[in-house]
């Protein structure tokens, strides 16, 4: 398990300000400390006046100023947005450069493209892949993933990837108990096949599996207005992970992230106080059984709607 830090940096969808930092901190090193060695960030995570770049910056700070051994085998896993200027391999080069500025680091362990603009700008695509490529050969990366491509664009792009000779570590996607396309459109059989890693992006669906939201108790801001279809079937896949999280004595976010790593990926949830933490950091050491994996994935599936998805998921 790693840990997600858009929360970090984000005021529009999360709420973020600077008074959280402290808190912040205290989340990195406690989860460094438990052991987690993956930290998913990304450069366009920091939206609000002043705040580009944040998570990089703050993972960047928290990493010099972490008092743990295990520090030093942290992974940082960045992404470079497919910006509409970023039209050039040499661009998404010196994205790398200053991931790598703003993480105080010579090197990222893994550099992932943000999405894929095979759905609307397929000439971009290709300079997107030669520049991640060449970051990979300058060394600025250590491996390349990718995120949001669906299992057509992925062989695309595992084709040209393996003619430059540069292998594909992982794919994230939104994969969840609520977004389970990656079992159901190939993509989990494409990833095993071509063996690369699936990390599992928003793993809490957002906040929406914890059990604390609901049609009377919204999450605020965006989420609310984005999950409102979601929020009135939901009370039944709750109620089927409240009574697994009984026997088990685990709490809703802990089955949650369980069922993906039975699912056999990475998952990244984000947590932006050490109670979530703490809370998340349960999931590991123990796991679903097949019979209780089978029994959430059908409470899915009554559920009868996905979470919206990533506008730029490919096919
Ligand atoms: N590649 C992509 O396009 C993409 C897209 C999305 C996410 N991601 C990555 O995936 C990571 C995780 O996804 P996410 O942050 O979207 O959502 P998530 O992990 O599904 O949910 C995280 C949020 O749920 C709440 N939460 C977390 N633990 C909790 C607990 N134990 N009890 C109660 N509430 C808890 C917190 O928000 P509240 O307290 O505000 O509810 C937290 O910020 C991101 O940080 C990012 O690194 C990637």
């Amino acid at each position: 398990m790693g840990i997600g830090t858009w929360s970090w940096g984000n005021q529009f969808v999360w709420g973020y300000d600077e008074s959280m930092d402290p808190e912040l901190s205290s989340v990195f090193n406690a989860a460094v400390d438990a052991g987690v060695n993956l930290f998913d960030t990304a450069d366009s995570y920091g939206t609000g006046n002043g705040l580009d770049g944040r998570s990089e910056v703050l993972i960047g700070t928290f990493l010099r100023q972490c008092p743990s051994a295990k520090v030093d085998g942290v992974n940082v896993a960045t992404k470079f947005a497919a910006y509409p200027w970023r039209i050039t391999r040499k661009s998404v080069v010196n994205a790398a450069r200053e991931s790598c500025e703003r993480l105080g680091k010579e090197s990222v362990e893994l550099g992932q493209l943000h999405w894929s603009t095979g759905n609307y700008q397929p000439l971009q695509e290709r300079a997107l892949w030669g520049g991640i490529a060449d970051a990979y050969d300058l060394g600025l990366i250590k491996a390349v993933g990718l995120s949001n491509y669906g299992p057509k664009q992925l062989r695309k792009i595992h084709a040209y990837m393996s003619e430059r000779g540069v292998p594909i570590a992982t794919l994230q996607v939104q994969y969840h108990l609520l977004s389970r396309f990656p079992e159901l459109n190939g993509t989990r059989e494409t990833c095993d096949e071509l063996g690369i890693r699936t990390i599992a992006y928003s793993p809490l669906a957002l906040g929406l599996l914890t059990g604390k939201y609901s049609t009377e108790n919204p999450p605020p801001g965006l989420r609310g207005f984005a999950y409102k279809d979601v929020l009135p079937p939901l009370p039944g896949l709750l109620d089927c992970m409240r009574a697994i999280g009984r026997e088990r004595g685990k709490t809703l976010p802990q089955i949650a992230i369980n069922w993906c790593l039975c699912k056999d990926t990475t998952p990244i949830p984000g947590a932006k106080t050490m109670r979530q933490l703490e809370d998340n950091l349960g999931a590991l050491g123990w796991r679903l059984s097949e019979g209780e994996v089978a029994e959430l994935d059908a409470a899915a599936e009554k559920v009868g709607k996905s979470t919206s998805q990533n506008i730029f998921q490919t096919a």
